[in-house]
């Protein structure tokens, strides 16, 4: 029997009527994204939370398009190690697992940083601090020794405006030589893994992105085993690093013999002026223009979005509502998804 509301726009002759519902259906899948940045060598890759692993709607796009992923929040400090020597590995194995499943990288993210750091480490005294921080590193890199592809050994150690290190707990207890120290323990607990320093606010040439690469030119000039560079790359669509700066940081920190990677990218919209589409269509061209400077740079490795879907973006709850990724709420591909893929096909 017809239900009264579907009997009205049905009945004889419906057959060769056009479907109503047409209209609403979902736009096929675009095709993956994965498959053209393998294309110009590129890694394709987005951050993730385990806790999401069991809808199908997020794992459908994240297989189909991406092919490198890094924990959003579950290899930190403060969840894999909320008391001393007691690890909780639940999410970061999850996640690892999922990967391998999938024929995904793996980025561990992030070892040292002044953030999601328990406060039991804040407390330490030098000594116990130091052997804190060997510990932490040994048994977290040494669990995913020969699985996890790149590192973030430290995140965000220098200081915005250029005045030098960030003022953390480990500058103040252990000295400028924490860095040099997380990198050769990490690199003992896995020597197969690309370990990198990762920031903000250094996409750019300027007086920060000046100290990073100071930074990391003597750590590679002390020999100290770091591989790479993370650019973050969470910007504002109307109100970011010139694209020929952001090419020449690439450039000169290639020329230490560093990968680069863009590693944590999103495009805030939310104050480009004018009705919706207008900054759908703004924000596709800041994604086109930075993901193509990866592509141009020899160095660079991979180009890490923080997250795929605006439904689930840690911008929000920072900003404010925004809609700064590839897909939007309902998994469909925003032109902003077509600007990367643009990129990656070089147009
Ligand atoms: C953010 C996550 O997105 C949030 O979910 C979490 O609560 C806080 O950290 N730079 C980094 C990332 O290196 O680890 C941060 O991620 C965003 C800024």
């Amino acid at each position: 029997m017809l239900l009264p509301g579907l009997a009205a726009c049905g009945g004889a002759g419906s057959y060769s009527t056009p479907n109503p519902l047409a209209t609403t259906l979902p736009a096929p899948d675009p095709d993956p994204l994965r498959a053209d940045a393998a294309a110009v060598g590129k890694w394709i890759g987005a951050a993730i939370q385990s806790g999401y692993l069991n809808q199908q709607a997020y794992t459908r796009t994240l297989a189909r398009h991406f092919d490198y992923v890094t924990a959003e929040y579950e290899m930190k400090w403060d969840p894999v190690e909320r008391a001393p020597g007691v690890y909780t590995f639940a999410g970061a194995d999850a996640i690892v697992a999922y990967a391998e499943l999938n024929g995904m990288r793996v980025k561990g993210h992030a070892l040292i940083w002044h953030e999601a750091l328990p406060d039991w480490v804040r407390v330490l005294s030098p000594s116990d601090l130091q052997a804190a921080v060997e510990n932490h590193i040994r048994t977290v890199v040494g669990r995913y020794r020969g699985r996890i592809a790149v590192w973030d050994v430290v995140n965000e150690a220098v200081a915005d405006g250029g005045s030098g290190l960030r003022d953390t707990v480990f500058l103040q207890r252990l000295g400028d030589g924490y860095l040099e120290l997380a990198f050769r323990v990490a690199h003992e607990a896995d020597p197969a893994a690309l370990l990198t320093y990762n920031d903000y606010g250094a996409e750019g040439l300027g007086a920060k992105s000046d100290q990073v690469y100071a930074l990391v030119r003597r750590l590679k000039e002390r020999g100290v085993p770091i591989g790479g560079v993370g650019l973050q790359m969470h910007v504002a669509a109307q109100n970011r690093p010139p694209s020929a700066d952001i090419a020449a940081n690439m450039r000169r920190l290639a020329d230490l013999g560093l990968v680069v990677n863009i590693s944590e990218m999103d495009v805030r919209i939310k104050d480009v002026a004018g009705d919706k589409n207008t900054r759908l269509k703004v924000q596709r061209r800041e994604y086109q223009d930075i993901v193509a400077l990866c592509v141009a740079e020899p160095a660079c490795q991979a180009v890490t979005f923080w997250g795929f879907t605006d439904l689930y973006s840690w911008i929000d709850s920072l900003f404010g509502p925004d809609d700064p990724l590839l897909f939007d709420e309902t998994y469909a591909a925003k032109p902003a998804f077509f600007g990367v893929q643009d990129a990656l096909r070089r147009r």
